[in-house]
């Protein structure tokens, strides 16, 4: 099998020669630290060796059960928000057709996703939508509590058993909770549904190969022994016996570090060329969101859907502030073939890309754009992927999630909690006057009161 491949030389040419290979001590150290236990988090350190501890009677189990509901529902509701729902979405998204809702004689469920956002209109529409619908729903939540899903959950639930039945829903709705605590577990288990258990060692944005995403992924109709088998290989070619020259998820952690550090570049721009990668890049968003933008440091990661946003962000990626680098997923070779056919009128002047595929002209696109932003002194690292299957989005999640944990470790921060997110919810629920709150809703309506 082939591997994804990362290329820094675009990068390194903006840093003063051997830098990179300055960072191999302490990538080293960070590898070390995450092997023995020893750094900040190590009790959330779960996922490291998670691939090749997965064993294929689990992912039968998950199977099975994915299989109950496919035969039993035309739609699957996921509920979840942030690592409780971004990998599954990610993967989904990046394999399944582009129009997968809108075709006839579907072989697979539609998989919706909701619990991510508070838009009434959102959840209205999304019950609306599913009243004549045969649907199930995969309550996703290690804390069990997290408001956002909990709410949609409560809604699809009530849904569920007014339309179906009890008995009919405990078949449709399965649990991935913590295996004691929260609502959710409460709940999974005083209905009977069937649920899964996320480790109590790996922390939401950590948790794509768990059942958290494998269940969904299942669902939806991919082959995640497949998936597992990406991430597994990816597991041992970035492992702290591959030496620096050839590890490719210490190299892109180095590259970073060097970029921020020592040259500036305080945000990163995740971009792709096939809109499928749309959602890959919001989970690498929060992957590397949650885990380095702490203590007051952190590149700040964002993302681009290429060609699209060159025509919105392009301008100022190209001559806006030079505090940014670019990092391009690109893919090989797409799944079909589309030739550009004659026209011979040729009134659009195209006919000089007849014969051409279009990925021909989308791979000029990408290598033009390379070009020019390295030109304008944007940095380039290029991530590029055999194609997109399964097994190489596998690699690809575990390749980022190890370089994930190596950079934050280089940035002396801890990678695996995220202590900022409590901040909004405290508020919240002051101003919703959740029991256990009074004395910070009374803080918080007394500065309201001031603040007029
Ligand atoms: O990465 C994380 O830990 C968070 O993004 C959580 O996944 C998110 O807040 C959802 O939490 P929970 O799974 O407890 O509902």
């Amino acid at each position: 099998m082939e591997s994804i491949k990362l290329d820094i030389t675009k990068a390194t040419q903006f840093l003063n020669p051997g830098t990179i290979e300055a960072y191999a001590p302490q990538v080293a150290a960070a590898q070390v630290a995450l092997e023995e236990g020893t750094c900040a988090g190590n009790d959330f350190l779960g996922w490291l060796h998670l691939p090749s501890s997965i064993t294929t009677a689990f992912l039968t189990e998950i199977e099975n059960v994915a299989d109950t509901l496919r035969k039993k529902c035309e739609v699957i509701v996921v509920a979840g928000i942030g690592g409780s729902y971004l990998g599954a979405r990610a993967v989904i998204e990046g394999l399944n057709n582009s129009f997968a809702w809108l075709i006839k004689d579907k072989k697979n469920p539609t998989i919706l996703f909701a619990g991510n956002n508070i838009g009434e209109d959102y959840l209205s529409e999304l019950t609306t939508y599913l009243k004549d619908k045969k649907f199930g729903v995969i309550n996703i939540s290690k804390s069990g509590t997290t408001t956002e899903t909990a709410l949609a959950f409560r809604l699809l639930k009530k849904q569920c058993e007014d339309q179906f039945g009890k008995e009919f829903s405990k078949d449709v709705i399965v649990a991935i909770t913590d295996k004691k605590k929260g609502a959710a577990r409460i709940t999974a288990t005083q209905e009977g549904y069937k649920s899964f258990v996320i480790p109590d060692n790996v922390g939401g944005r950590f948790s794509v190969l768990t059942p958290v995403g494998l269940l969904p992924i299942a669902v939806a109709g991919f082959d995640i022994k497949a998936l597992v088998e990406g991430a597994k290989d990816m597991e041992k070619e970035t492992g702290t016996d591959v030496p620096f020259a050839n590890n490719i998820a210490a190299r892109y952690a180095a590259v970073r570090q060097g970029l921020y550090a020592q040259a500036g570049k305080k945000i990163e721009i995740v971009a792709n060329f096939q809109p499928k990668l749309h959602y890959f890049a919001e989970w690498w968003k929060q992957l590397y969101g949650e885990s380095e933008g702490k203590d007051h440091k952190g590149i700040f990661p964002t993302a681009c859907d290429f060609t699209t946003d060159l025509h919105s962000m392009g301008q100022w990626i190209q001559e806006g502030e030079r505090s940014i680098f670019e990092t391009i997923i690109s893919v090989e070779q797409p799944n079909s073939t589309l030739l550009f056919p004659h026209d011979n009128e040729n009134l659009d002047g195209l006919n000089f890309l007849e014969g051409k595929r279009v990925d021909e002209v989308n791979k000029m696109a990408e290598l033009g754009t390379r070009l020019a932003h390295v030109d304008g002194g944007v940095p380039n690292i290029r991530v590029s992927v055999p194609t997109l299957n399964e097994y190489y989005l596998g690699q690809l999640i575990y390749f980022f999630e190890k370089a994930c944990g190596i950079s934050g470790l280089i940035m002396d921060i801890n990678p695996f909690n995220q202590p900022g997110v409590e901040a909004y919810k405290k508020n919240m629920f002051a101003l919703l006057n959740k029991p256990g709150y009074e004395a910070e809703s009374k803080a918080i309506q007394e500065r309201l009161t001031s603040d007029k």
